[in-house]
């Protein structure tokens, strides 16, 4: 039987464990799976276009499971009353090709791609000095902006997040359900250029679907790290190609982010490093405490596999779950034919007169 994970799992799971060391706990299995990277069949992620979004799948294998995700990216979908971004996915045994586990994946997305943020800024954000108040500014208060200001908040040290959004319902939003955070202090701006200003990590997520400039060269200040995580389709972009020029700029896979990251916009031989390689010792993160460090962030199938791993180990833990009989339980595997029941009723097996 195959295991079938609702939202309302990943909740009691989040509710169980606490959201901080839920979000501690997949940097750290994210961390392991991108330190086996080489251990990976690995693709960039196949992708149909249309005027409105995107669908995506993203497959990835080790020797001993397989994962595929979908997801969706449409920035006009609130119109429809339906989330900009949509996911569910499948963990299967690769010895069998059994499905284990069928998901959600809309809020384990959220929890996983803050994870990964977490995971790069660990080893790009400059450390701050002793008595400095760690600042984030947070550009596009949506759907993914909690999970990321509660990563860095916990797993980063950040007390302060500079929150801008064109939509002042959205960031109303966040600080309605932020602000009981102990120890974190939530400053509403007028502008990016506001919000980005003294900040040490700026977080860029938001949903667009053109070329936008979010951040400008003139932004800048020495040190910065930016954690720029919508820009993640061809024709999808936030940061100015100058802000790259003028910084060291980290990937998850290479072939994947030159497609859809705001990569997209800088010739092919422009130089980035791909995060497994930092992770490992075999590349240098941060060298400078004035070096500006970009996370050009689309997301990979490697952190929903270790993310569909750890939920399955968590909700097992748990007793969560539904068994889902998505696949034929057969007495004997060459007679699928008998799951159609016919055999009694042979007058269904020739083709009945009109
Ligand atoms: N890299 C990854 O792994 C990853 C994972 C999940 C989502 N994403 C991307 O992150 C983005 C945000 O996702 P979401 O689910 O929060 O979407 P969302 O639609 O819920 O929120 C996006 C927010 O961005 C705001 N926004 C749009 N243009 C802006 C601008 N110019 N300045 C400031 N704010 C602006 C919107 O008003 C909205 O509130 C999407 O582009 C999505 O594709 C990336």
């Amino acid at each position: 039987m195959t295991t079938f994970l609702a939202p309302r799992d990943i909740a009691r799971i989040v509710a169980a464990h606490g959201l901080p060391v839920v979000l501690n706990r997949l940097a750290a299995a994210i961390e392991t799976d991108f330190r086996r990277w080489p251990e990976f069949d690995k693709v960039p992620r196949v992708a149909a276009h249309s005027r409105e979004g995107v669908i995506e799948l993203m497959p990835v294998a080790d020797r001993t499971h397989y994962s595929f995700k979908y997801v969706n990216g449409h920035p006009g979908n609130g119109a429809h009353g339906l989330p900009t971004v949509m996911a569910f996915g499948v963990l299967a045994d690769v010895a069998t090709g059994a499905p284990l586990l069928l998901s959600e994946l809309t809020l384990t997305t959220a929890l996983r791609t803050a994870a990964t943020s977490l995971m790069a800024a660990r080893v790009l954000a400059r450390p701050v000095t002793q008595g400095q108040t760690r600042t984030m500014a947070l550009i596009g208060n949506g759907a993914q902006a909690e999970f990321q200001a509660l990563a860095f908040h916990h797993g980063l040290g950040v007390r302060e997040l500079r929150l801008f959004d064109v939509d002042p319902a959205a960031t109303a939003k966040l600080v309605r359900n932020l602000r009981a955070v102990p120890g974190l202090a939530l400053t509403v701006c007028a502008s990016t250029a506001e919000a980005v200003r003294g900040a040490h990590i700026v977080t860029t997520i938001t949903a667009d679907k053109r070329n936008a400039v979010i951040i400008e060269p003139g932004m800048l200040e020495p040190g910065m790290h930016l954690n720029a995580v919508g820009g993640d389709c061809p024709g999808k972009t936030e940061l100015h190609p100058g802000v790259l020029e003028a910084a060291s700029v980290f990937v998850e896979y290479e072939p994947q982010t030159r497609i859809e990251g705001d990569l997209q916009q800088m010739p092919a031989d422009f130089a980035v490093t791909e995060l497994w390689r930092v992770l490992t010792g075999q590349a240098s993160g941060r060298q400078r405490a004035d070096e500006i460090t970009v996370f050009d962030s689309v997301g990979f199938a490697l952190e929903d596999f270790s993310a569909l791993r750890l939920v399955q180990q968590l909700a097992a833990e748990l007793g969560l779950g539904a068994p889902l009989e998505l696949i034929p339980a057969l007495a004997d595997p060459k007679d699928l034919f008998s799951q159609l029941q016919l055999r009694e009723q042979p007058e269904r097996l020739v083709l009945q007169a009109a």
